[in-house]
Formats: structure tokens, sequence, C-alpha cells
């Protein structure tokens, strides 16, 4: 039986995983460490919770006491790292947040694997760790900064992060290429283009606009919309991983990608398409639509016919510090070496994740209670 530390495992992405290792995988024990920050939510997996294959902590992945705790009550195999602060637009507001997790986390974490893995030394003084166990480190395509036109990040592209976010996930990657350097710590990391799927809070671009729809609000749309991203189903980024614990080789990095290129103007007239055209097809997704809205000011009374929900709802908003042009990964080394590729299709993907956001509004409300409402505020205002 393989027992994994699961960090960030109550956020969208380690959710998913979560979920998929449980499918996948019969004989395991998943310990889960989460902080619970506003980004976390136990209803995320409070089905996941009542599986007996696994135990949940609330606790920062920064804390010694607690990292420690677990690694004595639970001889565990593998550490997989999703605990972070991962949003761009919050990392210029709040930088140091963004340091403290993810660089100084991610060391915390190393250091106490570290500890517990170690059976002795070999001649040249270098660690000799438990066979079989590794650390994957669940990073990003954005440490490697921003492409023109054309070209694709492969792992040897130079870092180059340009946000706070980016920034302070290479420092992660870096001090993780140190322990593996340094003390022989057997490490994968995976770096991987944009998300998308059920699970995604709602402040990032697809499940936003979807929320703003249902709200008939403005949809919030940085500069001109221009700026590329490459978006994978959650689903096949969760496979990658797993296929990457098992199977991807000690001290490697693996790039992640849906070879899937959108302008974000492109995702946010599909999404309006979308829902516009499940809302004529099936009038019970009409029962997502918000007419007690939030926004009590509005009165919203929708229209029976859902035509009102087209591209006049667009707002161009002042474009992002520091916005990134084009993102785009290369694959290429994951899929060669273990046979990984991107098995959802975008259009399939984005039906089934706007589905999901029509029949799960409970908790969107759910996640997005309290603090969102500030930020939403302060970052959009009244739109
Ligand atoms: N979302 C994407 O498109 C994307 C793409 C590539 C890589 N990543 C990386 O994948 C990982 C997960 O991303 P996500 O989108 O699921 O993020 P998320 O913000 O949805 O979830 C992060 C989770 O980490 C928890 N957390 C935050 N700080 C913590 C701390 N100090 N200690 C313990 N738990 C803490 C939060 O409570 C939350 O549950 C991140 O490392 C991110 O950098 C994300």
């Amino acid at each position: 039986m393989k027992i994994y530390l699961v960090t960030g495992g109550a956020g969208f992405i380690g959710a998913n995983f979560v979920k998929y290792l449980l499918k996948k995988h019969r004989n395991i024990r998943l310990i889960i460490l989460d902080d619970l920050t506003y980004a976390g939510n136990l209803g995320t997996i409070k089905t996941d919770l009542k599986d007996q294959r696994v135990v949940f902590v609330k606790g920062n992945i920064g804390d010694s006491e607690i990292v420690t705790n677990i690694f004595r009550e639970y001889p565990i195999d593998y550490v997989v790292n999703f605990a972070a602060e991962s949003h761009v637009d919050r990392s210029i507001e709040n930088p140091q947040l963004f340091l403290q997790t993810n660089i100084l986390g991610t060391q915390n974490l190393l250091d106490i694997a570290k500890k517990f893995w170690t059976t002795g030394k070999d001649e040249n003084g270098y660690p000799v760790y438990r066979e079989k166990v590794k650390y994957l480190q669940v990073s990003t395509d954005e440490v490697y900064g921003s492409l023109g036109e054309t070209g694709y990040f492969t792992e040897t592209t130079p870092l180059d992060p340009r946000s706070p976010y980016s920034a302070s996930k290479t420092g992660a990657d870096l001090i993780v290429v140190a322990y593996s350097e340094t003390y022989k710590l057997p490490i994968n990391i995976t770096r991987c283009s944009n998300n998308y799927g059920p699970y995604h809070f709602p402040e990032k671009l697809i499940p936003l606009i979807i929320k703003n729809i249902l709200e008939g609000k403005k949809l919030p749309v940085y500069g001109d919309g221009s700026n590329v991203r490459d978006w994978l189903y959650v689903e096949d980024h969760c496979k990658a991983i797993d296929m990457v614990l098992l199977n991807g080789r000690i001290g490697e990095i693996y790039n992640i990608g849906g070879h899937n290129e959108k302008k974000n103007i492109e995702i946010v007239k599909l999404i309006i398409s979308t829902v516009r055209n499940l809302m004529e097809e099936n009038k019970d997704y009409r029962k997502a639509l918000k007419t007690n809205s939030s926004r009590s000011d509005l009165n919203l009374q929708f229209p029976d016919n859902p035509d009102w929900i087209n591209e006049d709802l667009i707002t161009f908003v002042k474009d992002r510090l520091g916005h990134d042009k084009r993102y785009a990964i290369d694959p290429a080394k994951i899929t060669k070496e273990l046979g990984w590729y991107p098995e959802t299709k975008f259009e399939n993907g984005i039906v089934k994740t706007i589905r999901w956001y029509l029949e799960n509004q409970d908790w969107v409300e759910e996640v997005t209670s309290g603090d969102y409402q500030n930020y939403y505020q302060q970052m959009y205002g009244d739109r």
C-alpha cells in the first residue's frame, strides 16, 4: 500500500487529484493537508472524506510541527505538493504571502520528507533514502515567462518569471532542484499549463465568466483579450501527475500541456454561446440564474428567452500589470517517456465544465461567500 501526503487537496486541482486517485487505485491511503484558505473548501471533498482511505489534516505546509506529526504518524511514501497561493492578481496585491507559502512552505515539506526518509549515508556523505519514496512539486508553465507569437516552452527553456506568483513558484522549483542536487532527494517537478474543469474557484477566468453570466453581470476581460493561454482539462493533469509519480525518472522535470492555445476573448465568447445554447436546450439550466442576485440594486428579472446572453455583456477592463502575452507548452517529453497525452478535447471539456457549474450552483455559493465578495469589489468594483 502506498501512503500519499497530498497538500492543497481541498483546492481546485488537489481535490480533483484526490478524486482521481481514489477511483484509480484501490490500495492507497491519502493524508490531505490543507490550510483551508479562501481557495480551499472542505465541501469540495466532502464525499471523499467519507472514504476510509482518506485522512484530513487542517494546517499550513510551512508549519514544521504539523508536517512532522504527519510523518511521525504515517509512513508517507509520496508527497504531492499542490498547496500554494495560486492567483496572479492576488500576488500583485500581496506578494509576501506568496513567498511564504510557495517558497518557504515547499522548503519545509522538503526538509521534513528528507529527515523522515533518510536511512543512512553513502560513502560520499549523501543521504540514503527509504526505497520508492518521492516528492513531487506541482509547478506551472508561468515559470518560463512569456512567449511571443511563436515557439513553445520545453523543460530546458530558461526560467524567466514575471509576476510575484510566478517568481514564487520559480523559487519553489529551484529549492526542489537544490534538494535533489545537494541531498539526492528523489523528486520530480511537473509544469502544467492552465487547467479548467469542475471545482475551479470563481476568481479564475472560466468560472468567473460563468458566474457573472448567471448573475447578469458584465464580463470583465483584461486589455484587449488577446492574451493566449494553453488550456488543459484538469483530469488530464491529474492523470499526468499520477504517471510521473509512478514512472517518472527521478530528478526529472516534465511539462504538461494541452496543445490547446486560445485567446482569452475566444474563451469568453465560447462560454457565452455555450451557456446560451445549453439554456435553450434545457430549460432546467435556467434555474442556475440568480434572480436573487447578490446585487440587489439590479433587481434582476431574466427574460425567458436566453438571447440576452450575448457578447454585449463583455467589458474590457484595464490590463493586469505585467500581463504575460502568451504561454504554450511542448509536452513531447512526457508523451515520449510516459505515454501521456491530453485525452479530453477542449470542445467537450468546456461543455462538460459549463454543465457542471450550471448543475452545482450550491458549491459556487458556498465557496464564494465571505472573503470573495470583498475581493471582487476591490478588483472589479460594481461591474
Ligand atoms: N490552476 C491552474 O491552472 C494551475 C496550472 C499549473 C499549475 N498550478 C499549480 O497547481 C497547484 C494547485 O493549483 P490550484 O489551482 O488547485 O490552486 P487553488 O488556489 O485552487 O488551491 C490551493 C489550495 O492550497 C491550499 N493552501 C494555500 N496555502 C496553503 C498553506 N500555506 N498550507 C496548506 N494549504 C494551503 C488552499 O487552501 C487550497 O486548498 C498550485 O501549486 C499551482 O501553482 C495551477
